[in-house]
């Protein structure tokens, strides 16, 4: 499947940046002051919405990509379809290492959309950014009834 054929609606896109940026502004960052929300497209249609929540014991704070994640599964989403990354900053911010594994869970190759400061909206693909991936794939012959 050609990376065209997994990009999104306007609409469906606008819809993301506005809950994404409407969770930045919820963030809870007091040790970092960096604002982040992403909004994820699932496969029921809906887009939910995470921001980072960062903690006192700084590697227990969540990232916003892995919230909208988590929001999504728990209302029964079994799919990630796009997802999208806001900071009200001048740089884009592309999902760290850790989020990349995350969506990689509920995705295959889906775009990616990065919402800043700078005017245009940059897309890239999950694919690109994690590369020769080990997930759900990798585990698959382990699986009760599976010919290993
Ligand atoms: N952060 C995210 O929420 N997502 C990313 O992909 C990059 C980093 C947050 C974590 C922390 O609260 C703050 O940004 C500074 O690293």
């Amino acid at each position: 499947m050609s990376e065209k054929e997994h990009l999104i609606d306007s609409q469906q896109l606008l819809d993301m940046e506005l809950k994404a940026r409407a969770a930045a502004d919820n963030a809870h960052c007091p040790y970092s002051n960096f604002h982040v929300g992403s909004a994820v497209l699932a496969d029921n249609g809906n887009i939910y919405a995470g921001c980072n929540v960062e903690n006192a014991a700084y590697p227990s704070t969540f990232c916003a990509e892995a919230n909208a994640v988590g929001n999504a599964v728990a209302d029964g989403a079994k799919a990630i379809k796009a997802v999208l990354v806001f900071t009200p900053t001048e740089l884009y911010t592309y999902p760290c290492g850790n989020c990349r594994q995350i969506l990689n869970e509920l995705s295959a190759n889906i775009p990616v959309y990065l919402v800043c400061n700078a005017k245009e909206t940059k897309q890239t693909t999950l694919g690109q950014l994690l590369p020769s991936v080990y997930g759900p794939d990798n585990l698959a012959e382990t699986l009760p009834g599976s010919i290993a």
